[in-house]
């Protein structure tokens, strides 16, 4: 019983701490600073999870034609995407650099998401992240287009991407 008692109080005790510190504004609440790496994995976990229950759209069947590919450059530019991922040949804008967690390289991450990841990522954002939401922006067919062309970003060369691009608004 006394044990119950300790733990309770020491319960009580933690839980008050903990109020004071993140209201009392003792958290430091900007993107100076790395998560501790267990608090970065079990982040990462909680929205690959999320992500892996909710992604259940499939590709249409042309998913994988050139023209897809060429249309979803253009969306990728259209969107904006590049100013915080970077693209074939186009650099991120400077204050990409300041986001905390940082915009990750599209050829890796497009590598190890599926399409229907991707697709979903892009149609409903990942909260707390600064990775927004696009399904309001586009409809459903270019950003199906548009993960046709983060699938195949490794292997577009910056000239075909200045190519396909051109005239769209950046
Ligand atoms: C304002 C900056 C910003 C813009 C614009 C932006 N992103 Fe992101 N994106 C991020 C950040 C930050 C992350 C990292 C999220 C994380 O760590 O979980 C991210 C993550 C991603 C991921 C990986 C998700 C995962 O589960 O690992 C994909 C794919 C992605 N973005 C695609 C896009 C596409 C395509 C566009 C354009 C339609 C786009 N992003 C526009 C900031 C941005």
């Amino acid at each position: 019983m006394r044990l119950l008692t300790l733990i309770g109080a020491l319960g009580i005790a933690g839980g008050l701490a903990a109020a004071g510190f993140f209201f009392g504004g003792f958290f430091d609440i900007s993107t100076g600073w790395e998560d501790p790496a267990p608090i970065a994995q079990a982040i990462a976990r909680v929205r690959d999870a999320s992500i892996a229950r909710r992604a259940t759209d499939s590709p249409p069947a042309d998913f994988d034609s050139a023209q897809r590919v060429q249309a979803g450059a253009q969306v990728f530019a259209t969107l904006g995407c590049a100013n915080c991922h970077g693209a074939p040949g186009v650099k991120w804008q400077k204050f990409s650099e300041g986001m905390n967690p940082a915009p990750p390289d599209l050829k890796e991450e497009g590598a190890r998401l599926s399409p229907a990841q991707i697709f979903w990522v892009v149609g409903h954002g990942i909260r707390m992240t600064g990775m927004p939401a696009f399904g309001e922006a586009a409809s459903a067919d270019q950003l199906w287009s548009l993960v046709a062309f983060v699938k195949k970003l490794p292997a577009v060369p910056d000239a075909d991407y200045t190519a396909w691009t051109a005239g769209a608004k950046q």
